[in-house]
């Protein structure tokens, strides 16, 4: 059978990655995907040849679009990442009738449903498994090896970076110098705000939710928070009440419909999750046959990634005989079956809390705040009032509460923050118990 020839966009973290294995495994991979996969060519405007594997039998130019148009390529590979040009090429290729794999989260999020309406049209393959969670093949599980099962919820730690920043925080390292070291690793993305702010994960979690549940992408209507504004001391206190907080990605199915958010989480620390540490990712899903599932590997670098955008290269290949519309869907679920469950508006969620509020130290206080809580039909679970520093008058407060929805937890929050004898804002954390 003839090779099947790849042109490859991008020769950075992931390029290079992908180049390097399929050429040092190219026998074993050949032998799985029962033809030769090779890179006939690729684009890169900049790029550092040294420690490149298999360079010399590839075609190499600076222009994306020449690669995209080339007759003799299969299987377009895009690893540029952002929006532009990365649509137009994506299009293009599809427009050309070639195969497309992406690692490319952002362009997935946000152009999928008119990127796979396109495939569809074209009767092509856009396969993405690397654009979630990095080496973990997170996709094809959910699409494939889950798919006897209504998923129930999904929670991730989808973002490396920000795992690795905050593991290393509690080593006692500076914010900025890990951050640092994780853009020099690879893992960070070109905007690095990507992952402190949360956006990489809503991208991913984007993803998860629409594989899971069947539902269109909608990028637009997930919450999102980032680890910014986490402080040590809220780590400690957490650590003191049996908990760890971690940046989740969680998405559930619930009566009044899909719950899409994004943000800092207190975890049992006994849970496996809670302890996942540095640029490891762990996706646990909950099927209602097979239980709770936990997924975890490196979610961020070179070759981790680099094993999923050559596994889609791989399953393409294996397909290119089949009829095209006997192919997995790009969402999992069959295009006209896509069903219209509404996202959930932050304030319809339920979840247990963690509380941190600075308060005067006098007596009556506790029952001012236990009585606002009360009246909102908040139940506190557990409560840690800290020593005062000598000579302050004020201490810090810990309060877990009781699962309660977000929209009676935002006006209790707002009438505590309002007594005179609580000082500023009222830090909040969000608590799932995760268990099975
Ligand atoms: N910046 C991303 C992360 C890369 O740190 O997880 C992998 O998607």
């Amino acid at each position: 059978m003839k090779p099947v020839k790849v042109g490859l966009l991008g020769l950075g973290t992931v390029g290079s990655g992908t180049l390097n294995v399929l050429t040092r495994n190219a026998e074993e991979i050949a032998r799985r995907a029962g033809r030769e996969i090779r890179i006939s060519h690729a684009a890169a405007k900049h790029y550092d040849p040294t420690g490149l594997l298999g360079l010399d039998q590839v075609e190499v130019c600076d222009d994306a679009f020449a690669v995209v148009e080339n007759p003799e390529v299969d299987i377009v590979v895009e690893l540029i990442g952002g929006y532009s040009p990365a649509r137009e090429l994506v299009l293009k290729a599809i427009e050309n009738g070639k195969h497309v794999v992406t690692a490319n989260k952002a362009l997935i999020a946000i152009h999928g449903n008119e990127i796979f309406a396109a495939a569809r049209e074209k009767g092509v393959t856009v396969a993405f498994e690397a654009a979630v969670a990095g080496g973990i093949p997170i996709i094809k599980a959910l699409r494939e090896g889950l798919s006897a099962n209504r998923i129930e919820w999904v929670a991730g730690i989808i973002n490396g970076t920000g795992n690795f920043i905050l593991t290393e925080m509690l080593a006692g390292r500076d914010f900025d110098d890990v951050l640092a070291e994780a853009q020099a690793l690879g893992y960070a993305e070109a905007d690095p705000t990507f992952d402190v702010e949360g956006i990489d994960a809503a991208h991913k979690l984007t993803i998860i939710a629409s594989i899971a549940f069947g539902i269109p992408l909608q990028f637009d209507r997930t919450y999102t928070e980032g680890i910014s504004k986490i402080e040590s001391q809220d780590v400690s206190y957490a650590g003191e009440l049996g908990y760890r907080i971690k940046h989740l990605g969680i998405t559930k199915r619930t009566d009044a419909g899909i719950e899409l958010r994004v943000h800092p989480t207190l975890i049992p620390e006994r849970r496996l999750i809670a302890n996942v540490d540095g640029v490891m990712n762990a996706v646990l899903v909950k099927g209602d046959a097979v239980g709770p599932t936990l997924y975890y590997g490196a979610g961020a670098g070179s070759e981790p990634t680099a094993s999923a955008v050559v596994a889609d290269i791989v399953d393409i290949a294996r397909a290119l005989t089949c009829d095209p519309e006997n192919r997995v869907p790009h969402l999992a679920f069959q295009p006209d079956e896509m069903a219209d469950l509404p996202i959930l508006d932050m304030e319809q969620v339920e979840t247990a809390y963690y509380l941190r509020m600075q308060v005067e130290d006098q007596p009556g206080v506790m029952a001012r705040i236990a009585t606002v809580l009360a009246d909102a039909g908040i139940s506190i679970e557990a409560i840690k009032q800290k020593e005062p520093e000598q000579g302050e008058g004020r201490l810090p407060l810990v309060m877990l509460t009781h699962r309660v929805l977000e929209k009676q937890m935002n006006s209790a929050i707002a009438e505590i923050e309002a007594l005179a004898s609580v000082n500023g804002q009222v830090t909040r954390i969000r608590v799932e118990p995760l268990a099975g």
